[in-house]
């Protein structure tokens, strides 16, 4: 960190000139800088900074705090951000607690940048051209049959997934971050099941609180897993693939971390062609059987990860409660929502999840 970017930063903040007089790490000797880019060495995250400064000829003194990086739910620098946020938020409306003075960050360039007046975020992508998936699926419910671009658009969306895998992250965290959120994210099961009201007539609260049991087990066993540890998606759905002519696409909606566990991906996709399957069929059947096993035997036979049969069963879990909620899907009929739950049930009962065995997991 630099002082002129240091007092820099603090005249943004205090809207006049501002000397910096002191720096130095809470209860340690500091350093009382002389020259203007004075380097302030050794400054590290996650330990407190004093900072005495003069502004309008009045002197002050604030502690600047950061996050180390690490466990704890801190591993993503948006996991810090986001604490530190809601600290500048919070503090100060507690009696007695310290109040926050400003939120900020550190630049690419070294610099700080004031976020103190943000209210909300907002991410600009480029806008790309092409068409949802799903309406691809819709239209093969429609046909009841695959044209020859059907086979063709399921087979390089297998593959893209064999590509993106082939990337091994290097951090057990990361995975054992990913599998315990899989458990506890608002976004996976425990607040898929949170969103499910009470006095349904498909599923008891009860029931909920068996898969979550159950998906809190596979937690402990996936957890030994961390050498699969690789690159992935994390939304991987048919609303988030846009396709162009032929089999051209882009991917929007990448969630929820860069490394993570495969059968994220592939559960992703492929739990929506036994979806489009039982509100066509009441079953899996016909085309979408057809593009299921397509899918799922290209992912084999390129990647050879049978291990995956062993480990998807929580991200069906999850990803069958998406599609079976009365939020996300309010329209489907009780059949389908019942063979939904008991697909999420059965394959978490299922120490190897078999291909073949698509129609009994169904069945309660
Ligand atoms: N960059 C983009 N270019 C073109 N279309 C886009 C882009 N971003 C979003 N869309 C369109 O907007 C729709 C919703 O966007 P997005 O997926 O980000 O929302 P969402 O609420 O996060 O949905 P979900 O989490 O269910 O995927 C997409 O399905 C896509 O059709
Ligand atoms: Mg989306």
């Amino acid at each position: 960190m630099q002082l002129d970017k240091l007092r820099e930063y603090l005249s943004s903040v205090f809207g006049a000139d501002v000397e910096v007089r002191y720096f130095g790490e809470l209860g340690k000797r500091g350093i009382k800088p002389a020259k203007p880019r004075a380097k302030l060495k050794g400054f590290g995250y996650g330990v407190p900074y004093e900072i005495r400064f003069v502004v309008r000829r009045e002197l002050k003194s604030v502690i600047l705090e950061t996050m180390r990086p690490g466990g704890f739910g801190h591993e993503h620098f948006s996991d810090r951000a986001g604490i530190l946020l809601w600290q500048h938020s919070a503090f100060s409306r507690l009696p007695r607690h310290v109040k926050a003075v400003d939120v900020g960050a550190f630049t690419k360039d070294e610099g700080m940048k004031s976020l103190g007046d943000c209210e909300e975020f907002f991410v600009i992508t480029q806008r790309v051209k092409g068409r949802p998936y799903f309406l691809d699926l819709d239209g093969v419910m429609e046909r009841r049959q695959l044209a020859k671009q059907d086979r063709e658009r399921c087979l390089v969306l297998s593959k893209y997934l064999v590509e993106i895998h082939s990337v091994k992250g290097d951090d057990a965290g990361l995975y054992i971050r990913r599998i315990r959120d899989l458990v506890g994210h608002g976004e996976c099961i425990m607040g898929l099941c949170d969103s499910y009201p009470g006095g349904l007539e498909y599923i008891s609260d009860n029931g909920l609180c068996k898969i979550e049991r159950s998906c809190v087990d596979w937690r402990w066993r996936l957890k030994r897993k961390t050498h699969r540890v690789k690159q992935v998606h994390g939304d991987y759905h048919p609303w988030n693939i846009l396709f162009r002519r032929g089999t051209g696409f882009s991917v929007i909606d990448r969630s929820r971390g860069e490394w993570g566990e495969a059968a994220d991906d592939v559960s992703a996709m492929t739990i929506n062609y036994l979806f489009y399957s039982l509100r066509t069929y009441g079953e899996l059947r016909g085309p979408f059987e057809e593009l299921f096993n397509l899918f799922w035997e290209n992912y084999l036979n390129e990647t050879g990860d049978q291990e995956i049969l062993e480990v998807i069963q929580p991200f069906y879990a999850w990803r069958g409660l998406v599609v079976a909620s009365p939020i996300w899907y309010p329209n489907l009929s009780l059949d389908v929502r019942v063979k939904l739950l008991n697909f999420v049930r059965n394959v978490l009962e299922t120490e190897r999840f078999s291909l073949g065995e698509i129609n009994s997991y169904i069945k309660s």
